[in-house]
C-alpha cells in the first residue's frame, strides 16, 4: 500500500514537473518573464504589453490594419503586441525576442500592402510605435524631429500649426506611418519639386539588433543611406527622423478634369504621356482610370481623371496648361485655390472635414478600398494606342468594377537626383509610374482570389510596355508576387529576384549594409534584405 502511495506521489511529481516544463516552454511566457526582468521599471513595461488574453489585444492589433484582407480569422496573429513608450522597452523587446526565438514585426502606420508589419508565418511579436509619435517642429531652422510612429497627417498638421509656407515632401494619405513611408522611399505631392521623403531626411534615431541607439554620426553613412529607402523591417527599428522642411506657397491650386472614352480620353492620355514628365516641377500630374457606366447610354466606359497640385495660383497655372496641354481644355472652373494643407484634405477627398481629421490614425479612408491587391510598374517609352485599348478592355472586366489604374508622372527633380543617392533608384528616364489597385467589398472577400488573379493578368499583359531587366517596382508598393524570401533560410540569389526590381544596383550595397549591421538576420520578413553568409 505504502509503495503504491509512493508511486502515485512520484507520478504526480513527474506530471507536475512535465506540466510546468511544457508551460515554461511556451515561447511567449518565457518572453514575457524576460521582458519584466529586463525592464528597469517592470510596471511601465507591463502597461504596454498585450497578450491574447488581454481584452484590448484585438482592438490594438486591428487599430491600424489597413488592408482588411489580412484581418481574417485565418490570418496568423502575434503572440504578443508591445507598444513601447520608452527606448528601454524597445531594447528589452529586441533582447527577449532574440533570446526566445521570436520574430519581430515593426509597425508604424500599418499600411504595408502585404500586411508584413503585423502578419508572419512564424511565432512573432508586433512592436507597434503608436506611443512613439511626437512631432517637434523648428520653423526657424526649417527642420522637424518626428518619431517614427507619427502619421503623415500629424506631421502636416503640426507643421501647419506653425507655418502656412513650410511642409514635408510626403504622401497624400494622412494615416500612413512616417516609419514605413520613409523606410521605403516615400513619394507624394511634392516629389517632382523636392524628391522623395527619404531625400529629405537629415538625421535619424535608430535601434539595432544589439539594442544600441544610433544617430547619423554613430551609425555611419552606409546605414544612414540604407534606412532611407531600402525597405522597412530589414535593418533594425527607426525611432525618429529629422526632416528637412521645404517651402510651399501660401496659396496653391488643385484641379481635376474627367473625360470618358467618348470624350476623347484615349487621345488625351496619349498626349499626357508625352508631356506630363516635362511639366513644371511645381506640379505632380496624375491620370486615374476606372470603369464607369456612361451617362449617355448606361453602357460601360472608361473615365480618365487628370489631376494635379500646382505650387502657385490659378492665374499662374492656366497659361502653362494652355501652352503645354491645350487639348485638356483646363478652365478656371476646374481649379480651386487653397492652403497647402487644404490640398491634403482635397486629395484625400476630405474637403469638408476639419483639419483635425488628419490627426486620426485609426480613420479608415474608403478611397482606394479596404480589401485590395496592389502592383506597380515604371514606363520609359510612351505606350501605344493599341496597348492602351488593351488596358481599358481589362479595366472593363467584371472583376475590375472597383479597380483603379493611375499613371503618375515622373521628371522634375527626380531626373536630377542620382540613382544611388538613396536606395530608391527610379530616377532619370522614367516617364511615369503605374499604380494598379484592384479592390473589393467585405462580402466578396471569399472571392478575393478572382480579383488577385485579375491583377496578375493585367500585370502580365503590360509586360511588353513597361521597364525591363529589371522590371522595376516601387518598394513601398509591396507586392509578394514579384518574389519573396524563404523566411527559414534567406538566400541572396532568391532575394535578388525581387530586390533588383525594387532597388536595381543599389540592392548589392543594401546587402553589404545588412551583413554588417545584422549578420545573423534577426530582422527579417518575406522581402527583407538578406545578409551574405
Ligand atoms: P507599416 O507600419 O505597415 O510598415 C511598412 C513596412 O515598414 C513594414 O515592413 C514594417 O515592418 C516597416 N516599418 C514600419 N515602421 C518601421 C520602423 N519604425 N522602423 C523600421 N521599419 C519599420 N506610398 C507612397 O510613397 N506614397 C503614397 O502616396 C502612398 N499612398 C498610400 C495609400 C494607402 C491607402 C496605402 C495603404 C499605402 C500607400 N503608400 C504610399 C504606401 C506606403 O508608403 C507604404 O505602405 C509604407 O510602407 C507604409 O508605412 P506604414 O508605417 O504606414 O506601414
Amino acid at each position: 500500500m505504502k509503495s503504491l502511495q509512493l508511486s502515485m506521489l512520484l507520478l504526480s511529481l513527474v506530471l507536475a514537473a512535465l506540466l510546468s516544463f511544457s508551460m515554461g516552454a511556451l515561447p511567449h511566457e518565457d518572453f514575457l518573464q524576460c521582458l519584466s526582468l529586463r525592464s528597469n521599471d517592470s510596471s511601465t513595461i507591463s502597461s504596454v504589453i498585450y497578450t491574447r488574453n488581454n481584452p484590448s489585444y484585438s482592438t490594438v492589433l486591428e487599430s491600424t490594419i489597413r488592408n482588411l484582407r489580412f484581418n481574417s480569422t485565418n490570418t496568423p496573429k502575434p503572440l504578443v503586441i508591445v507598444t513601447p513608450s520608452r527606448t528601454s522597452h524597445f531594447q528589452a523587446t529586441i533582447y527577449c525576442s532574440r533570446k526566445h526565438g521570436l520574430q519581430i514585426r515593426t509597425r508604424s502606420g500599418g499600411h504595408d500592402y502585404e500586411g508584413l508589419s503585423y502578419v508572419a508565418k512564424v511565432p512573432f511579436v508586433v512592436v507597434d510605435l503608436v506611443n512613439f509619435r511626437s512631432v517637434d517642429v523648428d520653423v526657424e531652422n526649417r527642420v522637424a524631429w518626428v518619431q517614427a510612429g507619427a502619421i503623415l497627417g500629424e506631421v502636416y498638421y503640426r507643421i501647419a500649426e506653425k507655418s502656412r509656407t513650410l511642409s514635408f515632401a510626403a504622401g497624400v494619405f494622412h494615416s500612413i506611418g512616417v516609419g514605413g513611408f520613409i523606410s521605403g522611399g516615400g513619394f507624394g505631392l511634392l516629389f517632382r519639386k523636392y524628391g522623395t521623403g527619404g531625400d529629405n531626411v537629415i538625421d535619424a534615431q535608430f535601434i539595432d539588433v544589439n539594442g544600441r541607439i544610433l544617430d547619423r554620426k554613430s551609425m555611419g553613412e552606409d546605414l544612414f543611406w540604407a534606412i532611407r529607402g531600402g525597405g522597412g523591417g530589414s535593418f533594425g527599428i527607426v525611432l525618429a527622423w529629422k526632416l528637412k522642411l521645404v517651402p510651399v506657397p501660401a496659396t496653391v491650386t488643385v484641379f481635376s478634369v474627367s473625360r470618358t472614352l467618348e470624350q476623347n480620353a484615349t487621345q488625351l492620355i496619349l498626349r499626357w504621356q508625352e508631356i506630363a514628365h516635362q511639366l513644371p516641377d511645381e506640379m505632380n500630374p496624375d491620370v486615374s482610370m476606372f470603369s464607369v457606366n456612361s451617362t449617355q447610354d448606361g453602357r460601360k466606359t472608361i473615365l480618365a481623371s487628370f489631376s494635379s497640385l500646382f505650387l502657385g495660383t490659378i492665374d499662374e497655372l492656366l497659361p502653362i496648361m494652355q501652352q503645354r496641354f491645350p487639348e485638356l481644355g483646363l478652365s478656371r472652373q476646374d481649379c480651386s485655390e487653397m492652403s497647402w494643407i487644404g490640398s491634403i484634405l482635397y486629395f484625400n477627398q476630405l474637403q469638408n472635414q476639419p483639419l483635425e481629421i488628419l490627426l486620426n490614425r485609426t480613420f479608415r479612408n474608403p478611397v482606394g478600398g479596404q480589401y485590395y491587391k496592389i502592383k506597380s510598374d515604371y514606363v520609359k517609352e510612351p505606350i501605344s494606342e493599341t496597348a492602351l485599348n488593351g488596358l481599358f478592355s481589362r479595366l472593363s472586366d467584371e472583376e475590375a468594377s472597383s479597380a483603379i489604374i493611375i499613371f503618375m508622372a515622373y521628371g522634375g527633380i527626380m531626373d536630377r537626383i542620382p540613382e544611388d543617392a538613396t536606395p530608391f533608384p527610379h530616377r532619370a528616364g522614367n516617364l511615369y509610374k503605374i499604380y494598379y489597385n484592384v479592390n473589393w467589398q467585405e462580402q466578396d472577400n471569399v472571392n478575393s482570389q478572382k480579383y488577385i488573379d485579375w491583377s496578375r493578368r493585367v500585370y502580365n499583359y503590360m509586360t511588353p510596355f513597361v521597364s525591363k531587366s529589371p522590371r522595376e517596382a516601387y518598394a513601398n508598393y509591396r507586392d509578394l508576387d514579384i518574389g519573396s524570401n524563404n523566411v527559414g533560410i534567406t538566400s541572396y540569389t532568391e532575394a535578388s529576384v525581387w530586390g533588383r526590381k525594387y532597388f536595381k544596383n543599389n540592392f548589392d550595397r543594401l546587402v553589404q549594409v545588412k551583413t554588417k549591421i545584422d549578420p545573423e538576420n534577426f530582422f527579417k520578413h518575406e522581402q527583407s534584405i538578406p545578409p551574405l553568409h
